[in-house]
């Protein structure tokens, strides 16, 4: 996807980053950035910071940072053409797109429309006498007229077409309601029908608050007890939960995993504003970085049964690898969520919520399921097993506890638990000490970049790098300084093209920023690339600026002597090898 770079730097120009940030984050002014509280990550302190004339923000706390797309992207979790839709919306430019992405985005926005529509269709359908079983299905579940409309929920009548007819009425093809997942094909005639039929409707809504799908759930016994939209090119089950678009906007400072629909309404009925359901799939990834992107923690509310636990399981390390603290809430006497509430009410829910036991209990007792300590061989294993995993909890009062209930577990006496737990526990800890020492003897590492994605293979040249980018942002007639030096002279590659494209950029008289390259640059690039911007060092001269270009090209000299070393040497040993000309 390729925007000219002419209308990328008007879009920039016409969105100041403060004034976009400052639709988001309270900003004060101290000297000549502005700082608040990062939006990104939960904190007490204002590390985030903007810089308006470089045109990037940055996080000292969470490392993001890049230009008013990136944040765009960022915190409207947009991709990078939507991020640059959004911004031209908001400046009142016309987006110039490419012939295929034009029709690709045209398609999308029929379909939310038709979607959005047919919402509200079924929603309107609710109201006639034929929704009579609905309604009465409705009232039976317990749900208010304020939730049936917060959720917009609805009504797929009984007959073959009369979404089709409904919709193609009001000028949508029925391809296009095959392509929204709506309508099915028949093979042999090739007519097309209503996919939801007889059954109660809950339109999925994305964060942005387009109508993607529905979930459609019978009112009786009968199979399935759900159907759900097929994946199409606005609906994808992987990136998606049900009711985000609410939660987004909750305060509660944490967000319920749901299993069903069902749930996660009740929640919001009774009171719960931050539950979300997944789409009848299981937890990915996807839905894991966009969890942490609204909230720190997250409480999982799988049923008991033997898939729910595997659920769980699964989920916690998806879940904490993104930084989220997580819960897990059990659920004595009730299947799910929604019938524990109509069961025992919101405010003993609370209370479950406030005593969410914690990760370690869990993983212990998930452990201990797994043996049978009626047998001595069994009752081993577990001991071993339960006492390398209590050798991971982080504070010694938590070995203390766990240990103990470990021992209660397998009727083993407390002090040969604790014993096995210490012994592990210095097992790791002598390994972890190792490993921090290996760190610290590479001083270097704390120069590495934030990002996993980038790595610094010659320290030495990297930092002069980053002091080139970084004085010629400041002063851009320091590239007729810098009139040998060339992208392959980078170590870094990155910083070789951003050499190249501001060189470029400074030939033709533009501006020299961070925020022209967005197009160029991966998000990581990018936020790596503004925490170089906004390290402070030493002054600026042209006798620090030399310093760093001869440092390059020095390096460069060097890696390329090596190189050459390397081969020679491998030529001979392939020469060695194979016999011939050898001494
Ligand atoms: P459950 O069977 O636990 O249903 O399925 P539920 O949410 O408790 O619904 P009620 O209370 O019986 O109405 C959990 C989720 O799995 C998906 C749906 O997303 C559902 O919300 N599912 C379930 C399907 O997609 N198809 C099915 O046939 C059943
Ligand atoms: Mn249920």
């Amino acid at each position: 996807m390729a925007f000219p770079q002419a209308f990328l730097d008007e879009l920039n120009n016409r969105n100041p980053i403060e004034d976009v940030v400052g639709q988001y984050v309270a900003l004060t002014r101290k000297g000549s950035n502005l700082f608040g509280l990062c939006p990104f990550h939960g904190e007490k302190t204002a590390s985030f910071s903007v810089a308006p004339e470089k045109g990037i923000y940055y996080c000292f706390g969470c490392h993001k940072g890049g230009g008013v797309i990136n944040f765009i992207m960022e915190i409207e979790n947009l991709g990078y053409p939507d991020a640059v839709r959004f911004l031209a919306k908001r400046a009142g430019l016309e987006v110039p797109e490419d012939g295929a992405n034009q029709s690709q985005y045209k398609k999308k926005e029929r379909l939310w429309a038709l979607c959005k529509e047919s919402a509200r269709f079924f929603n309107e359908r609710l109201k006639t006498p034929a929704a009579e079983e609905a309604r009465a299905y409705i009232a039976k579940r317990g749900l208010s007229g304020s939730t049936v409309m917060r959720f917009g929920l609805g009504y797929a009548p009984n007959a073959w077409d009369a979404l089709l007819n409904a919709m193609t009425a009001r000028g949508y093809t029925k391809e296009e309601l095959y392509e929204a997942g709506l309508v099915l094909q028949n093979r042999e005639k090739g007519t097309f029908y209503d996919r939801f039929r007889n059954r109660l409707m809950f339109p999925i809504i994305d964060v942005r608050g387009n109508v993607i799908g529905f979930g459609g759930r019978v009112m009786d016994d009968s199979t399935p007890k759900y159907l759900n939209s097929p994946e199409t090119a606005i609906f994808n089950k992987r990136r998606n939960l049900f009711a985000m678009n609410i939660v987004k906007k909750s305060k509660q400072g944490f967000i319920i995993l749901t299993e069903g629909y069902m749930d996660a309404i009740a929640l919001h009925q009774y009171g719960f504003d931050c539950a979300v359901a997944s789409l009848g799939t299981s937890l990915t990834q996807e839905h894991a970085d966009m969890l942490s992107k609204y909230t720190n923690e997250v409480v999982l509310t799988y049923d008991g049964d033997a898939a729910g636990q595997n659920a769980t399981q699964r989920a916690i390390p998806m879940l904490e690898k993104t930084g989220l603290r997580v819960k897990v809430l059990r659920m004595q006497g009730a299947k799910d969520p929604d019938e524990f509430l109509k069961k025992y009410g919101a405010d003993r829910f609370k209370l479950l919520l406030e005593g969410s036991e914690n990760q370690a209990e869990y993983r212990l007792r998930s452990l201990r399921m797994k043996f049978d300590l009626a047998t001595d061989e069994q009752k081993v294993e577990f001991a071993k097993q339960a006492a390398e995993l209590i050798s991971t909890y982080s504070t010694a009062v938590e070995r203390e506890i766990y240990g103990a209930r470990a021992a209660e577990m397998a009727a083993l006496p407390p002090e040969v638990i604790k014993l096995e737990i210490s012994k592990a526990f210095k097992r790791r800890t002598a390994m972890e000490k190792k490993a921090n020492e290996k760190r610290d003897l590479e001083a270097v590492a704390a120069r590495q970049p934030k990002s996993r994605e980038l790595r610094y293979d010659n320290v030495r040249s990297a930092m002069a790098e980053e002091g080139v980018v970084r004085m010629l942002q400041r002063e851009p007639h320091l590239f007729a300084r810098a009139q040998e030096l060339s992208a392959e002279q980078f170590s870094v590659e990155m910083f070789g093209r951003v050499f190249e494209a501001w060189r470029e950029r400074w030939q033709e008289d533009l501006d020299v920023n961070p925020a022209c390259l967005t197009a160029m640059l991966s998000p990581a690039e990018m936020s790596h690339l503004t925490s170089v911007l906004q390290k402070q060092d030493a002054p600026l001269s042209d006798e620090a600026f030399d310093d760093c270009v001869r440092i390059i090209t020095e390096e460069h000299r060097r890696a390329q002597v090596s190189d050459a070393g390397d081969l020679k040497a491998l030529q001979e040993r392939l020469r060695r090898k194979k016999g011939y000309g050898g001494t």
